[in-house]
C-alpha cells in the first residue's frame, strides 16, 4: 500500500474501555512507523472519533465534532475521518447518511481491520462501514500493547449481557466474551517486562469474566486475580466495572486473601429503591446489594466502596428517592458517578411512560450530589493522618517540584519529596484534605 498518510488524530470519549481501545488502535496504526500521533486535528491526514453513547449528551457531541472537522477535509480531500465505538456500532450506516463526509465506520470489535478498511476506502472512493460482532477475538489480531508509565488497562472482556431496561451497551458491545487466560496473562507479563507495576482489568461486566484456560475450564475474576498477583514485577491489581450480582463468594474472598488487590471497589448501584431496580431489570434487591458490601467489609475491613446512580429513571417517586438517599448514608460510599437518567432509543425503558420532570430530576441530581460529596469529603478527612502507600503519577499540577500519586481509593496526594520518584510506590502520610485533592508527606519509599 501507497501511504502517503502520515499523521493520525484520534479523540476517545466514554468509558475506559474505549481508552484502551483507543490505545490499540494507536499501536495498530503507527506500528510499521508511517504514520504518526499528532495532537492537532489540523494537521492530522486521518482524524478518528472513538465514541460513547450511553447518554444522549455523549452521543450528540460527535456529530458535534464531526461538523468541525468537516472544514479541515474541504481543505485537505485526501484526509479520512473515521468514527468508531458505540456511537458506530449503533448507528452504523446511519452516520454516513447524516455526515457524508466520514470515510470510515468501524465497531468496537472491529478496530483491528482499521488498515484495511482505510485501504478500500482509497481504492474504491466509497465509504467503509464494518460494525460486526465476529466471533473471532479481536486481540488475537492486534500488536502488544506498548505502554509509557506504571499503570495500565488491560480489556478482559468484551459485551455485556445484563440488558439493564435503561441500557444501551448490550447493543453496542454485543454478547459476553471473555478473552482466553492465556491472552490476558501473556498481555499482562509483556506490560509489567515494559516496568508496569499496576494492571486494571476492565469489563463491562468484568466480574462476569470466564476465560478458557489451555485445559479446556474456564477461569473466572477470582481465580485470574489469583493468578496475576504472581507475575513478577505486578504489584497492585483492580477491576472495573463489576456488577453486584456477579460478586462471587470467591470474589469477595480475593480481597482477604489477594494483598495486591487494592481496597478499592467500583460497585455500581443505581438506585436505592428496590422498585425502580426491578424496573431497571438490575436483579438484586437492596437487601442483597448491602449483603455484598458487608461482606466485601468483613474481608478486606478498610474497603473504599464507589458506585454510580441513575436518578428520574421512569416512575421513580419522591418515596424511592428518599430509599436512594437512605441507601447512600447506609452504604457509606466514598463517593460516586451521578447521572440524570438519559432515555437511549432501542432500549425498553425508552417505552416508558411515566416521565419524571427535567426539574425534579435536576433536584433530585443535585440533592443525591451534595450528599454523595459529603460522605467523600468525610472519607478525605478521615484519612489525615493515616499513611497510605500511593503510586506516584509525575510532578505536581501545581508545583512541579512535588510529586503528584494515586491513593489507593484514587484521591490525588500531593507532596515534596526526593527526585525520581516516579512509578515508585511509596508511603505517604496524609496532612491534609482538599475537596478534590489531598496534601501529604512522604514518610520513606517502599
Ligand atoms: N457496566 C457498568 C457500567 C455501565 S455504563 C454497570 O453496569 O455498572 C456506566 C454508568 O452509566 C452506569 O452504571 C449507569 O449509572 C450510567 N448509565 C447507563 N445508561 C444510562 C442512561 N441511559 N442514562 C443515564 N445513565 C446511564
Ligand atoms: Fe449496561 Fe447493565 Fe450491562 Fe452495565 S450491566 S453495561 S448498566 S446493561
Ligand atoms: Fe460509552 Fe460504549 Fe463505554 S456507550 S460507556 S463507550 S461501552
Amino acid at each position: 500500500m501507497n501511504i502517503v498518510m502520515r499523521k493520525l488524530y484520534l479523540r476517545t470519549f466514554g468509558c475506559q474501555m474505549n481508552e484502551y481501545d483507543s490505545a490499540r488502535i494507536v499501536d495498530l496504526l503507527t506500528d510499521d512507523g508511517e504514520i504518526v500521533l499528532t495532537e492537532r486535528a489540523d494537521e492530522a491526514d486521518i482524524i478518528l472519533f472513538n465514541t460513547c453513547s450511553v447518554r444522549e449528551k455523549a452521543q450528540e457531541k460527535v456529530f458535534h465534532d464531526l461538523g468541525r472537522v468537516r472544514a479541515l477535509k474541504t481543505a485537505k480531500p485526501d484526509m479520512i475521518i473515521g468514527v468508531g465505538g458505540c456511537v458506530a456500532s449503533q448507528e452504523g450506516e446511519a452516520i454516513v447518511k447524516r455526515a457524508p463526509y466520514v470515510d470510515i465506520v468501524f465497531g468496537p470489535q472491529t478496530l483491528h481491520h482499521l488498515p484495511e478498511l482505510i485501504a478500500a476506502r482509497r481504492q474504491t472512493g466509497k465509504p467503509q462501514v464494518d460494525i460486526r460482532f465476529p466471533e473471532i477475538e479481536k486481540f488475537d489480531h492486534l500488536p502488544p500493547p506498548r505502554v509509557e508509565g506504571v499503570s495500565a488497562f488491560v480489556s478482559i472482556m468484551e459485551g455485556c449481557g445484563k440488558y439493564c431496561t435503561y441500557c444501551i451497551v448490550p447493543y453496542t458491545r454485543g454478547k459476553e466474551i471473555s478473552r482466553p487466560f492465556e491472552s490476558v496473562l501473556l498481555e499482562v507479563a509483556d506490560l509489567a517486562d515494559q516496568g508496569v507495576k499496576e494492571i486494571t482489568l476492565l469489563g463491562q461486566n468484568v466480574n462476569a469474566y470466564r476465560g478458557q484456560k489451555e485445559d479446556g475450564g474456564l477461569m473466572d475474576l477470582a481465580e485470574l486475580l489469583a493468578y496475576l498477583s504472581e507475575v513478577p514485577g505486578i504489584e497492585r491489581l483492580r477491576f472495573t466495572t463489576s456488577h453486584p450480582c456477579e460478586m462471587s463468594p470467591a470474589l469477595i474472598e480475593a480481597f482477604a486473601r489477594l494483598p495486591k488487590l487494592v481496597s478499592h471497589l467500583h460497585l455500581p448501584v443505581q438506585s436505592g429503591s428496590d422498585r425502580v431496580l426491578a424496573a431497571m431489570k438490575r436483579g438484586y434487591t437492596v437487601l442483597e446489594y448491602k449483603s455484598i458490601i458487608r461482606k466485601l467489609r468483613r474481608a478486606r475491613p478498610n474497603l473504599s466502596i464507589t458506585s454510580d446512580f441513575i436518578v428520574g429513571f421512569p416512575g421513580e417517586t419522591d418515596d424511592d428517592f428518599a430509599a436512594t438517599l437512605k441507601l447512600v448514608e447506609d452504604a457509606r460510599f466514598d463517593g460516586a458517578f451521578n447521572f440524570i437518567y438519559s432515555e437511549r432509543p432501542g432500549t425498553p425503558a425508552a417505552n416508558l411512560t411515566n416521565i419524571v420532570p427535567r426539574d425534579v430530576q435536576q433536584a433530585r441530581f443535585e440533592a443525591l450530589q451534595s450528599l454523595l460529596d459529603a460522605y467523600y469529603q468525610s472519607y478525605s478527612a478521615a484519612m489525615v493522618d493515616t499513611v497510605q502507600r500511593v503510586l506516584v503519577t509525575g510532578p505536581a499540577a501545581k508545583n512541579g517540584a512535588e510529586w503528584q500519586a494515586r491513593t489507593d481509593n484514587n484521591r490525588v496526594v500531593n507532596f515534596a519529596g526526593a527526585k525520581d520518584l516516579i512509578g515508585q510506590y511509596v508511603n505517604v502520610r496524609v496532612t491534609r484534605a482538599f475537596a478534590h485533592s489531598l496534601r501529604g508527606e512522604w514518610v520513606d519509599a517502599s
